[in-house]
């Protein structure tokens, strides 16, 4: 088992956090083999209703399992899980200031996804200063972008004066990530090649580089 945490981390609501989640969950299913744990935090439970449906529709959950807990259960939960699980991946609900510490301490990497608006930017700075604290791996992630969108330059100058590594793999802004959730699959689930799929292969590779470093 590799048993690593990742902890999905993000301030602001709306910034991927649960699409990468469960893309990150099942390209580690898909393209490396992996059993993965997702655990949702997020009273929302935006996760559990994508798990739902799932369950419902049959889809297959190989190596997939869900559980949801509070932030504080997450340390506990992960902590259990990571025994039989080669990664888990917490999902957390916005506005967590205050209350992130135990979801990051529990991790051996936060993942930040920001989508490249000003709005952003400083939602992204209160996550990466507890996770500095803490010593934890940190990677951004820009999600939800317009390839031809200038402000793409501005969000990697952001990045960069942040001195915090950055996933280097964009994530557009397409309609298949939306409505892949929707039915209670993902992207790759849907689609056999694309630029989604590309998209999550590579992520996923990444990630798992920076988690055996
Ligand atoms: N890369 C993307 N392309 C298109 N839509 C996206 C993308 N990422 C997220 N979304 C959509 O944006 C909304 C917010 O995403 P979500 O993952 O729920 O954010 P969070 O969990 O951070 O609040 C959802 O409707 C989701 O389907
Ligand atoms: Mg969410």
């Amino acid at each position: 088992m590799l048993s690593k945490v990742i902890t999905i981390s993000q301030q602001k609501g709306g910034t991927g956090k649960t699409t990468l989640a469960i893309h990150l969950a099942m390209g580690f299913i898909k393209y490396h083999n992996l059993k993965v744990a997702v655990v949702d935090t997020d009273p929302q439970g935006s996760l559990g209703q994508w798990f739902m449906i799932r369950s419902e529709k049959k889809i297959s959950n190989h190596n997939l399992s869900f559980k949801t807990a509070s932030l504080w259960g997450a340390q506990y939960e992960s902590k259990t899980l990571k025994k039989d699980h080669d990664i888990v991946i917490i999902d957390t609900p916005p506005k967590i200031e205050s209350d992130a510490r135990p979801s990051i301490e529990a991790s051996d990497l936060v993942l930040i996804p920001m989508t490249p608006s000003h709005v952003d930017f400083w939602a992204t700075e209160a996550i990466i200063d507890i996770a500095k604290k803490a010593n934890k791996k940190i990677m951004i992630q820009i999600n939800r972008a317009n390839q031809r969108s200038k402000q793409i330059i501005k969000t990697n100058d952001y990045i960069k004066s942040l001195n915090v590594p950055s996933v280097n793999i964009i994530i557009g802004n397409r309609q298949i990530y939306a409505s892949s959730m929707g039915e209670g699959k993902t992207a790759i689930e849907k689609q056999r090649k694309g630029s989604a799929v590309d998209e999550i292969k590579k992520l996923s590779e990444q990630i798992l580089l920076e988690l055996n470093q």
